[in-house]
């Protein structure tokens, strides 16, 4: 039936009207918020091109999570900078290492936290690949060695949910049977399935200094232009067994996000990564848009798109926003 029959326009009225017909909503439960941890004490470094955002001792992080716990975010996603790097990332499953020192702090204070551990290589080696390297090239198989020690260490510090990044072949089935063959049965496993080899990481790597110090990571990491391997990607987690599936970035792959909705019933994280974050601040700083929209906006789109989950670093700005 069309105009005059039908106008749309009725549906949009006023506030109560567009509010009663809103299809989409980002809550408290949606937000994941990514954190980065250094040695020491009593030190917090704001990052220069994510304004806002701390690499923090742990002292420091347990001040911004009782911060975060008061908003009611449920979720954080940790990162370690270890004090020293080397060719095997030892500080990556060493049992006293950064990471898991936090998370033992961490889970002691704030039992109902979700603590998610970002498992990676890439923060811990001096080269900077995600894995250990052979001939110039990750070597896979050996990685996934490390990555199984790292997975183990995460669970016994006592995080609730191991996030694998490294985007190796085969870490999901590893890290899996690692943790059942050391009765961590219920510890859950988020892989970064679909992750891109894409240029907005980079104020991450600013971050967690963990640029590569030669080549890319485009031989481990997918190239942008593929969707359908995206789906082969994250049938192969699945079949793993993976429990929640992830496609990152957000922003730039909704198409993809969406078909991951259509394909899979599992339930589904995107990361809206740094470079997504530090594009809105640099803006917001000239004056040039309405942060706050804008960041409301991008992370409607991204659920709209069919994410039950956001990664972001904007969760407790957006969290500020909505009402518990
Ligand atoms: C580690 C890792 C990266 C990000 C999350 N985990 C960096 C990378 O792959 O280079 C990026 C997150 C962001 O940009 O916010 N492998």
């Amino acid at each position: 039936m069309f105009y005059p029959i039908t106008r749309l326009r009725r549906l949009r009225l006023n506030q109560n009207i567009r509010d009663l017909i809103k299809e989409t909503e980002i809550t408290l439960n949606d937000l994941i918020y990514p954190m980065f941890i250094i040695p020491g004490k009593s030190r917090s470094e704001e990052i220069e091109s994510m304004p806002g955002i701390f690499r923090h001792t742990i002292d420091n992080a347990l001040k911004e999570i009782s911060e975060i716990v008061e908003l009611g975010i449920k979720a954080i996603l940790l990162f370690g900078i270890p004090e020293k790097k080397d060719d095997i990332a030892t500080g990556a499953y060493s049992k006293k290492g950064i990471i898991q020192n936090a998370v033992k702090s961490i889970k002691k204070e704030f039992n109902d936290l979700i603590v998610i551990t970002d498992l990676c290589l890439c923060e811990y080696t001096d080269h900077g690949h995600c894995g250990v390297i052979h001939d110039g090239y990750v070597d896979n198989d050996e990685t996934l060695e490390l990555l199984s020690l790292t997975a183990l260490s995460h669970a016994e510090a006592g995080a609730d949910i191991i996030a694998p990044s490294d985007m190796m072949d085969g870490r999901v089935a590893k890290i899996r049977e690692v943790l059942d063959d050391n009765e961590f049965l219920n510890i859950i496993i988020m892989s970064y399935s679909a992750k891109y080899a894409s240029a907005f990481y980079g104020p991450f790597r600013d971050a967690a200094k963990s640029a590569p110090s030669f080549g890319d990571r485009k031989s481990y990491q997918m190239n942008p232009p593929n969707i359908r391997e995206a789906i082969r990607e994250i049938e192969q987690d699945i079949e793993e067994g993976a429990d929640i599936i992830m496609v990152k970035p957000a922003l730039c792959y909704l198409d993809v996000i969406s078909a991951v909705r259509e394909e899979f019933n599992h339930p589904l994280a995107a990361y809206s990564v740094s470079g997504e974050y530090s594009m809105v601040k640099a803006a917001s700083k000239m004056g040039w848009i309405d942060e706050q929209k804008i960041v409301l906006e991008m992370l409607t789109s991204i659920k709209r798109a069919g994410a039950d989950i956001i990664i972001t670093y904007f969760a407790k700005q957006i969290a500020k926003s909505i009402s518990k």
